[in-house]
């Protein structure tokens, strides 16, 4: 376009203005590119989030090598067997993800949670060190532990070990740390009538967070039932099969006087003391083919009177329950 002679040439106003707001634009979006770059904008950030020495980005390597999004949702994002984790650390908290983790076919009971309670690294991380302030500060735990502590799951369980589990919860804490803007909603299920649009159970009101074990050592005088009692309020079966068969731990079965060879080549006689010590010291002698650190110590749990009892009840499993 050229001026025409003898009219107001429009012209080179109008090519200015192209160029100013060619200049705005170019300022906001040099802005907006800075802003981009501000430190992830309040979000939290994988490498910030630990918990034992671990970082979420280790976690989030665990959650892929095990494929946890063939079975699990984050977000929305994955396959729909299992429920979606982007909150259950929030929800159920450190220490019942270290008790459901390892034996995951089963569900963790108060006592099973309790005893890892004792660890100084649960305690950093939940904030509390005992059953009870645990329940009332993650409810989630609690209305887990109430509605289906000591019951099987649908999970399967998975080798991790005590380090694999220790990264995943800085994962997990890592995604309930996450502003979701809300999601996920909250469900309606009002006018449902089927069994599991009930709500649960007042958790409140139930002795989910009273001492453990407390019942069982006033009762019976039999030690192989109170044994029967304790490893039922211990869920030491969701590791341990009653017959031979091996689950994330060894099966009990025909266990008692037989020899059991240990990673270090070497065999030993499970006696009583083997056993009580298999118990309060399970690192100690580690069954061939197990790793250490999958079982936690309940020395600080469990009276010398509870493990003998314990032991009374494996001796009970011997040969025909195999
Ligand atoms: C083969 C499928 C499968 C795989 C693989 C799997 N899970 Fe699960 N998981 C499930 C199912 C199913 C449930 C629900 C169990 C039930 O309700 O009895 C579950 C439950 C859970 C829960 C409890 C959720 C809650 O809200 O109480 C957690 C935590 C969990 N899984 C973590 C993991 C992690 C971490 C991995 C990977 C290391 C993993 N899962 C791998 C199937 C799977
Ligand atoms: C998180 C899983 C887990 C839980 C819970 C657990 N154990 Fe174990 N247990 C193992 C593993 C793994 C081994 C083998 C490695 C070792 O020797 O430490 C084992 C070994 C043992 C052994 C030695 C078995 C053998 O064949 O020599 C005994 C006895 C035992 N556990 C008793 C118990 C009792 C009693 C409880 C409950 C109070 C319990 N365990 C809870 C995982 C578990």
């Amino acid at each position: 376009m050229t001026c025409t002679p003898g009219q107001p040439c429009e012209e080179g106003k109008k090519r200015a203005n192209a160029l100013a707001a060619l200049a705005l634009m170019a300022v906001i979006f040099l802005l907006l590119s800075f802003a981009s770059f501000i430190k992830s904008r309040n979000q939290v950030t994988p490498d910030a989030v630990h918990f034992a020495n671990h970082d979420a980005v280790e976690g989030k390597r665990v959650f892929q090598a095990y494929n946890c999004m063939g079975c699990h949702t984050l977000l929305g994002n994955g396959a729909y067997f299992g429920p979606d984790l982007t909150k259950v650390y929030a929800q159920a908290g450190p220490t019942w993800l270290a008790a459901f983790l390892p034996s995951a076919g089963g569900w963790p009971t108060g006592p099973a949670v309790q005893v890892l309670l004792q660890n100084p690294e649960q305690q950093a991380d939940a904030g509390v060190a005992d059953l009870a302030a645990y329940m009332k500060k993650f409810p989630g735990a609690a209305e887990r532990i109430q509605r289906r502590g000591g019951h099987p799951s649908y999970m399967p369980n998975l080798p991790l070990t005590g380090d694999e589990v220790n990264k995943l919860i800085a994962f997990l804490k890592y995604t309930s740390a996450m502003n979701t803007e809300g999601w996920p909603p909250k469900p309606h299920v009002d006018g449902l009538s089927f069994p599991q649009a009930k709500p649960f159970p007042n958790v409140a009101a139930a002795t989910v967070g009273a001492a453990p074990a407390a019942a069982v050592s006033a009762a019976p005088a039999d030690p192989a039932a109170q044994g029967k009692a304790l490893v039922a309020e211990y869920a030491c079966t969701s590791c341990h099969a009653l017959d031979g068969s091996k689950k994330v731990g060894p099966g009990w079965g025909g266990l008692y006087d037989a020899s059991v060879k240990l990673t270090d080549g070497s065999s030993v006689k499970a006696d009583d003391a083997y056993l009580a010590e298999s118990i309060v010291e399970p690192n100690a002698k580690v069954v061939d083919g197990f790793v250490a650190g999958t079982m936690p110590s309940y020395s600080s749990m469990l009276k010398s009177d509870q493990v003998a009892a314990i032991v009374a009840y494996i001796r009970t499993l011997q040969g025909g329950a195999k």
